[in-house]
């Protein structure tokens, strides 16, 4: 009995501390948003002038040419130097036609989304940014919707879920057909151990004939962005995927919406218990990730009404 009343009390405790965590954190989230030019577009300048993602967020033929030394961003000591071959898989033409999009989506995967009804909503986005190939079928698709116009993957899935892309490659290719003729953004140059399994992703959707169009992010926009969110107080060892997402969508969109961005593990509103992703409980690594301070720089972003946040259930 004496051992069950602790359990409850420690149990208690820890409900009532996550509350008034999360009581804290909703005192800043403003519902009644509006969208605030002036900070939006001091925000937007300050990113363009340190970091120029419009034109340097990925690796092209026209801004990588053949000669060039990449720095890798996640190990500054690793270059490689520009071969014909690599720049053969380097994206012609600009991923970014010469235009700003009215409103885009980023989704990140957090357990919020989950029954959130949000689908339409970020559907209706011109442009759809999700990160880490997350899935879209099998009842997902009213939570976060079916649309995606970029998605990134991460090379520790192409290693764990697809053997590398060592071996039989057609599940790979199978599983992005949810992703229409998206854009598929890979870090293939931040550490060393990235780029043969990038270039392996590259060579099989050309020969599957995939719709799919792969592009590399350029680990100088990497390391200036990493650069730009220390100086607004921001430490971390690595910047999430979401958080280089939400910046990129806030140099190419006039209207920045997020979903999917809730690091904790309850429901802002109903408390319940939430897992990590809203397909499963995968837990972020917390040695290299800070996701609560990035989003309180996302709150804040919000309250500045420099773009939405979304949290909970959408109408
Ligand atoms: O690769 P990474 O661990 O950064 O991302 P992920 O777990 O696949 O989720 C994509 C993004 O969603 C993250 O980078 C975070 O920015 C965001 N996220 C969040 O805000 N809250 C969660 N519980 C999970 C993810």
């Amino acid at each position: 009995i004496l051992l069950l009343a602790s359990l409850l009390t420690t149990f208690i405790w820890y409900t009532l501390e996550n509350k008034e965590k999360i009581n804290k954190v909703l005192e800043q989230y403003s519902k009644a948003w509006k969208k605030q030019e002036e900070p939006y577009q001091k925000f937007r300048s300050q990113l363009s002038a340190k970091c120029h993602g419009l034109e340097k967020a990925t690796i092209t033929q026209a801004n990588t040419p053949v000669g060039t030394k990449l720095v890798y961003d996640g190990e500054k000591k690793r270059t490689l130097q520009v071969n014909l071959e690599i720049f053969s898989t380097f994206f012609k033409g600009h991923p970014f036609p010469n235009k700003t999009w009215h409103t885009c989506a980023v989704v990140g995967n957090g357990g919020i989304l989950a029954n959130s009804s949000c689908g339409k909503m970020i559907d209706s986005a011109e442009f759809v940014i999700r990160c880490n190939l997350p899935p879209l079928s099998n009842g997902y698709e009213k939570h976060v919707g079916i649309n995606t116009d970029l998605v990134t993957a991460n090379p520790s899935i192409l290693m764990e879920k697809f053997g590398a892309l060592m071996g039989r490659r057609r599940k790979f290719v199978e599983s992005l057909r949810s992703y229409g003729d998206s854009l598929l953004l890979l870090p293939a140059f931040s550490f060393g151990h990235n780029t043969p399994v990038s270039l392996r992703a590259f060579y099989t959707l050309e020969d599957f004939e995939s719709p799919v169009r792969p592009i590399f992010f350029n680990p100088g926009y990497l390391h200036n962005l990493a650069l730009f969110w220390r100086s607004q107080g921001l430490r971390t060892i690595r910047l999430s995927t979401g958080i280089i997402m939400t910046s990129l969508a806030l140099e190419l969109c006039d209207n920045v919406q997020l979903y999917g961005f809730w690091p904790f593990d309850f429901h802002p509103y109903s408390f319940q218990t939430l897992t990590n992703h809203y397909y499963d409980d995968r837990k972020t690594k917390t040695k290299f990730h800070a996701m609560p301070d990035e989003f309180n720089h996302l709150l804040r972003l919000h309250s500045q009404g420099v773009l939405k946040l979304h949290l909970g259930h959408c109408k």
